[in-house]
């Protein structure tokens, strides 16, 4: 039986989630943004553990992070449709994008066990769904699901990837290129982070469609997920 999965991956602020989400909404299927668990696991290991070790080379046992994130709980919970991220019973879709949590999820999601676990809520999610799921994320084609009938990987160039990132986040259309230079150069560490780790680095899967989406609309990207996915996936 094919499996009712949509892989989605690429680089911070590549239009993954956006794109995600929309395509799943066309198709009638439910949306999960794996990011997001590891931000909800992020953010529960900052309110709850304590760091071991000083300076830049802190850390957290693997055991603890994962009995945490089992004992809290840390829980994807499907709201119409969208796999909302929980901490104890509490949404925490918004707090999950501060700052904070920036800056330390790529150190978390790094931990071999952080990620077999979150593998896990992911594949639970899929098989339980009745129709199918769009999930995105960095390795969701190459390492979750690596039998899915479609897999896309989203590409742009750092600085219009810049230049999305700081219109989220409610700056002018045309920002300053300071502005841009230094929101690309956050990006690109970030994508350094994630391309280098040595467990499932950021890459495209050999039999990934790969879009650049650097002179694409978010209404083109998403038409031709869903074109894909309709010759693909039919019925
Ligand atoms: O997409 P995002 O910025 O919300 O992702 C947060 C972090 O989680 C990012 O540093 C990469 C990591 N991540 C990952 O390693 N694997 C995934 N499937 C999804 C996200």
């Amino acid at each position: 039986m094919t499996l009712r999965v949509i892989a989605i991956d690429g680089p911070a602020a590549s239009g993954k989630s956006s794109t995600a989400g929309l395509v799943a909404r066309r198709l009638g299927w439910a949306h999960l943004d794996s990011g997001a668990l590891y931000r909800a696991v992020t953010l529960a290991v900052l309110d709850n553990l304590r760091e071991q070790g000083a300076g830049s080379g802190t850390s957290w046992p693997p055991q603890q992070i994962v009995a945490l994130a089992e004992d809290l709980p840390v829980r994807l919970v499907l709201v119409d449709d969208i796999y909302r991220p929980e901490v104890a019973g509490v949404d925490v879709a918004q707090a999950i994008r501060s700052e904070r949590v920036t800056q330390r999820v790529s150190a978390v999601a790094a931990i071999p066990e952080v990620r077999h676990w979150v593998n896990v809520q992911q594949r639970e999610a899929v098989l339980s769904h009745p129709r199918g799921v769009v999930v995105d994320g960095r390795d969701i084609g190459t390492v979750v699901f690596p039998d899915a009938p479609l897999k896309v990987f989203l590409t742009a160039s750092p600085e219009e990837r810049a230049r999305r990132r700081l219109a989220e986040r409610g700056g002018s259309r045309t920002p300053d290129p300071i502005e841009v230079g230094r929101e690309a150069d956050v990006l690109a560490a970030r994508d350094r982070a994630d391309s280098t780790r040595r467990v499932a680095p950021l890459k495209a899967a050999a039999d990934a469609v790969v879009l650049d989406t650097t002179r694409l609309g978010l209404e083109e990207q998403v038409g031709q997920v869903v074109a894909l996915a309709r010759e693909r996936l039919p019925g």
